[in-house]
C-alpha cells in the first residue's frame, strides 16, 4: 500500500474529527472530511478548514455526510472515490453523549442515539467495504470510548451505544482479515473537546425529580469527566500512529486515555477468551489477517 493514504472521517466539523483530518493532511495522507450541513451550520468551520487547507496547501476534500441517512452517506463515499479512485481508511468518529438516568432517556431519544452512534458506522461501513474488498486492503476505523468497555450510571445509553459499536467492530475484525482489511477500536477517555457542550439530556425530567440523592449523579460524572479532560490532540496522534502501523500489525483495541482505569486489564482478558472462543468454533483459521488475499469477489 502507498505509504499515504485516502481516509474519509465522520463528524469532521469540531473536535476528534477536526483534529484527526488537519493531523493526517499535514503528514501528506489525503482526507475526505464529511460532516452535515457545510453550507449551513457548519459553514464557519468549513471556512476555517478550507483557509487552514489554502494555507498550508494540506490535501483536505470537505463532503457532506449526515451519517443517519444512507443515501447522503453513499453520496459522499461515491464522491470520495471517484476524486481519490480508493479508501484505505474510514473513522466512524460521529457521536455525542446522552446523559442522565436511564428511566428519564425517551424511546425517540434513544433511537436517535443508536441511530448516530451505532447504525452511523453500519452505513459507512457498508458503503466503503465494496471499494475495500476490491482494493483487498482498508482500515475500518471506530472512535469507541472508555465507556465502550465499562459502564457509568448516568450514560447507560451512550455506553449502550458504544458497547455495541464495540462488539460490530470485533465480528467485522474477524470476518475481513482474509481478505487483508483491518477493524480497529480506539477507546478514548475523557478529551476535552465540544463534546461536553453538546450532550444531549434525558428529555423525561418528571421521572428524574423522583430519584432522590440519585438525580445529582448525572451533574456529578459530567463535572469529573469535563474536569479531567486531556488534550484531544493526543487521540489525534494516536490515529496517526494506527492508520501508519503496517496492515497486519495493528492492534484489534487501542486505548489513549488521560486516566487509567484498567481498562488494559479488560481487554487482554477479552482477548484471551475470545482467542479461545474462536479455537472452539474451529475459527481460528479463518479468522487469520492474510495481506491482499481476496476471498470471493464483490
Ligand atoms: N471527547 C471525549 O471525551 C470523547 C471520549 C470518548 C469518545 N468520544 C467520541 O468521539 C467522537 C467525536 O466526539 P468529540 O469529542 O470530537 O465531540 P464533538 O466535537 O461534539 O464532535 C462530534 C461530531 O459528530 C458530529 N455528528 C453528530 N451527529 C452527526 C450525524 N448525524 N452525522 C454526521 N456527523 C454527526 C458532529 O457534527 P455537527 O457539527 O454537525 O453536530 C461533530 O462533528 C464521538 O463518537 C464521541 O462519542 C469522545
Amino acid at each position: 500500500m502507498n505509504s499515504k493514504q485516502v481516509v474519509l472521517i465522520t463528524g469532521s466539523s469540531t473536535g476528534f474529527g477536526r483534529l484527526f483530518t488537519e493531523t493526517l493532511a499535514r503528514k501528506g495522507h489525503t482526507v475526505f472530511a464529511t460532516m452535515r450541513d457545510p453550507g449551513g451550520r457548519n459553514a464557519k468551520n468549513v471556512s476555517e478548514i478550507r483557509a487552514l487547507a489554502e494555507k498550508d496547501s494540506l490535501p483536505i476534500h470537505i463532503l457532506e455526510m449526515d451519517v443517519t441517512d444512507d443515501a447522503s452517506v453513499g453520496r459522499a463515499v461515491d464522491a470520495a472515490v471517484a476524486k481519490a479512485g480508493r479508501i484505505d481508511v474510514a473513522i466512524n468518529n460521529a457521536g455525542y453523549f446522552l446523559s442522565g438516568l436511564e428511566e428519564a432517556v425517551t424511546t425517540e431519544q434513544a433511537r436517535h442515539l443508536m441511530d448516530t452512534n451505532f447504525l452511523g458506522p453500519v452505513r459507512v461501513n457498508r458503503a466503503v467495504l465494496p471499494h475495500m474488498r476490491r482494493q483487498r486492503s482498508g482500515v475500518l476505523m471506530h472512535i469507541s470510548s472508555g465507556a465502550g468497555r465499562v459502564i457509568l450510571p448516568s450514560g447507560g445509553f451512550y455506553c449502550a451505544s458504544k458497547f455495541a459499536l464495540e462488539a460490530l467492530a470485533e465480528a467485522y475484525s474477524y470476518e475481513l482479515a482474509a481478505q487483508g482489511i483491518e477493524s480497529v477500536i480506539l477507546e478514548p477517555g475523557q478529551y476535552e473537546t465540544p463534546v461536553f457542550g453538546n450532550t444531549v439530556k434525558a428529555a423525561d425530567e418528571a421521572r428524574t425529580t423522583t430519584y432522590g440523592a440519585v438525580r445529582e449523579i448525572p451533574a456529578k460524572v459530567n463535572a469529573a469527566l469535563s474536569s479531567t479532560a486531556g488534550n484531544a490532540q493526543d487521540v489525534a496522534d494516536a490515529v496517526l500512529r494506527i492508520i501508519e502501523t503496517p496492515a497486519g500489525e495493528k492492534q484489534l483495541r487501542y486505548i489513549v486515555s488521560p486516566q487509567d482505569f484498567g481498562l488494559n486489564e479488560i481487554n487482554a482478558l477479552s482477548k484471551r477468551v475470545q482467542t479461545s472462543v474462536l479455537e472452539a468454533f474451529g475459527l481460528a483459521d479463518d479468522t487469520k489477517f492474510r495481506k491482499g488475499k481476496a476471498v470471493g469477489s464483490v
